[in-house]
């Protein structure tokens, strides 16, 4: 891990537990927890879904990586990124050079429990489990790029916890 910055970046889809995966590690690591689309919320003044649709996805893909630069700078955060902040090369390169980065995993029937069919989030407007197995297709490889992949399915977010912990230290 020379040369780069005690970051702990998690990826993966939407509701693989980046987020409550992300409160219990920084917790035990002593780490500030960043939630990216929450820095994007306050940075816009705006909710996600205000935000694509008012100014479509691109604006909002902008914006991620913005703010996933700026985050990163300071080390010693962990990091819950969005699902498709993995989408674009330089977002994946900035990744790589400012943290460790760490997949989550779970499969389909786990990503629905999660998410339910919560209207924050915009991609899955129209049916969460139709729009999911499209996207999880469509990403099938894209979290590939990670240090290390966690399968999340059945975990709890403590145990996970120590899990990435385990593999970072
Ligand atoms: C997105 C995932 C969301 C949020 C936005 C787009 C995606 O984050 O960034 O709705 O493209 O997968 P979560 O993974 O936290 O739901």
């Amino acid at each position: 891990m020379s040369g780069m910055r005690n970051n702990i970046i998690l990826v993966g889809m939407m509701g693989t537990g980046k987020s409550t995966v992300g409160a219990a590690l920084a917790e035990k690591a002593g780490y500030r927890l960043i939630d990216l689309d929450q820095q994007i919320e306050e940075e816009a003044k705006c909710t996600i879904p205000e935000l694509f649709a008012n100014y479509g996805e691109p604006y909002f893909r902008d914006m991620e990586s913005a703010m996933l630069s700026r985050v990163l700078q300071e080390g010693g955060v962990v990091l819950a990124t969005g699902g498709g902040a993995v989408l674009r090369e330089e977002n994946r390169s900035i990744m790589l050079e400012q943290g460790w980065v760490v997949a989550l995993t779970a499969d389909l029937e786990s990503i629905l429990k999660r998410v339910g069919e919560d209207p924050g989030r915009p991609l899955l407007a129209g049916g969460a489990k139709e729009r999911l197995t499209v996207l999880l297709e469509e990403r099938k490889h894209a979290y590939d790029f990670a240090h290390v992949k966690i399968d999340t399915t059945g975990k709890t977010p403590d145990v996970l916890a120590s899990e990435i912990l385990m593999h970072y230290r």
